[in-house]
């Protein structure tokens, strides 16, 4: 089972892309789901057929899916949803306006995220393919079910119990809503979801992220960006598509400047992204749209390549013992050291690279250990961690 992530800026060409991966996909046997996460329906356009939030085959192999998000926004976040307007009503907040303040941006769009886990669960499929919102929507979904998790796992314990107990009490001296059983489930569901998605979606035998970009300036740049995010969550880059390449038959001299462009463009991405492999597409003659011309898009794209293998393996994090220390080493590309920030507490690493934000929790190897220097090595940022010279060893570890 493979899942491919497609994201970029947007206009790239991303769900053409996307699309055109998986018709080759179906075509070379594969039983092949391809779904947009994006709210525009363009997947549907791309295909030239209409879709629904219900997996639906349209070829030999090959089923689409319009996820409607806030459908899945529904079945989710429901119940909470509930109580929270249940609650700022009680605050003295107005109805209509409880109910606006109860819906998180973009919390619809990470929902859509928990149908990439349905359909891995299912084992219908051995490749799915999914298209997702532009850029900065995509990385904030990706970062959320972490950002998630980490409130989760402290709060909610805490919270319950402490509800357990005084919850009688509550009930006698106030009119407060207080979160019951069913709310609880329901948060819980909602993590086990969430964080479901998360580890699918960092498995290195299953999933990979596909960049696609334009030969310009401005898209490389946020494409480098996305690359440094992806790698911060832990997330692998497998390729880097190259759209919309100005063909070298093309000898019209209105665009001879911009052949000389993309050149210089391409060179750039070719030396940024090395050694992720780069993909290349043509600027066709009309819009890819419909299954024989995506077909025709996929092969351009993968050539002989088989489209669903890993085509690079990236790691984005690794532990290594260095004599009595041990090393963390994460990849950070395109990060100067000022954009960075690390620090340690307690079991967890707080790393924040621009206005994106990781806490990282130890593993256990390490979080007896003391952070003793971070330093970049090429693309990585290595943070060595050795037992603190003044502590003693505890008993019953060596
Ligand atoms: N290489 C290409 N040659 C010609 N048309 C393309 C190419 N790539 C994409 N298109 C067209 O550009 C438009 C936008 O592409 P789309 O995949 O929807 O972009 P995105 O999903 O990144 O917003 C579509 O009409 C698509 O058919
Ligand atoms: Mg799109």
């Amino acid at each position: 089972m493979r899942i491919l992530l497609f994201t970029g800026k947007g206009g790239v060409g991303k769900t053409t892309v996307a699309a055109a991966t998986a018709v080759r996909a179906a075509s070379a046997g594969h039983r092949t789901l391809v779904m947009s996460t994006d709210p525009a329906h363009s997947l549907a356009d791309s295909f030239d057929i209409p879709l629904t939030s219900q997996a639906q085959q349209i070829s030999i192999n090959l089923w689409a899916e319009q996820i409607d998000a806030q459908e899945r926004l529904e079945s989710n976040w429901r119940d909470i949803q509930d109580f929270v307007v249940s609650f700022l009503n009680w605050t003295g907040v107005d109805a209509v306006e409880a109910e606006e303040l109860s819906v998180i941006p973009g919390l619809d769009e990470i929902f859509s995220l928990t149908d990439v886990k349905r359909h891995a669960d299912s084992g219908r499929f051995d490749l799915l393919v999914v298209d997702c919102a532009p850029t900065a929507e995509t990385l904030r979904l990706l970062s959320l079910p972490e950002a998630m998790n980490w409130y989760i796992e402290r709060i909610f314990p805490v919270e319950r119990r402490l509800v357990k107990t005084i919850r009688p009490l509550l009930t006698r001296l106030t009119s407060m809503p207080i979160a019951d059983d069913r709310i609880f489930a329901a948060v819980e569901r909602l993590h086990r979801n969430l964080d479901g998605v998360r580890q699918l979606l960092t498995n290195e035998r299953m999933s990979s992220v596909r960049l696609v970009v334009n030969p310009e300036k401005m898209v490389i740049a946020e494409a480098k960006r996305t690359y440094t995010y992806l790698s911060l969550f832990g997330y692998r880059v497998d390729a880097v598509v190259v759209n919309r390449i100005i063909p070298e038959e093309v000898e019209d001299p209105y665009f001879g400047k911009w052949k000389d462009i993309q050149r210089e463009h391409l060179e750039t991405v070719r030396d940024s992204f090395q050694p992720v492999p780069i993909l290349t597409a043509r600027l066709f003659d009309r819009e890819m749209v419909g299954i024989d011309l995506l077909a025709e898009m996929g092969a351009e794209v993968y050539g002989d390549q088989d489209a669903t293998a890993i085509l690079h393996r990236d790691e984005p994090m690794r532990i290594r013992k260095q004599g009595t220390s041990y090393v963390l080493s994460l990849r950070l590309p395109f990060t100067e050291k000022g954009e960075l920030e690390v620090f340690r507490k307690a079991d967890e690493l707080f790393l924040r690279v621009g206005s994106y934000k990781r806490n990282l929790v130890l593993p256990h190897t390490l979080q007896r250990l003391e952070v003793k220097e971070a330093s970049f090595v090429g693309d990585r940022l290595e943070i060595r961690f050795a037992r603190d010279a003044g502590t003693p060893a505890r008993a019953g570890s060596r």
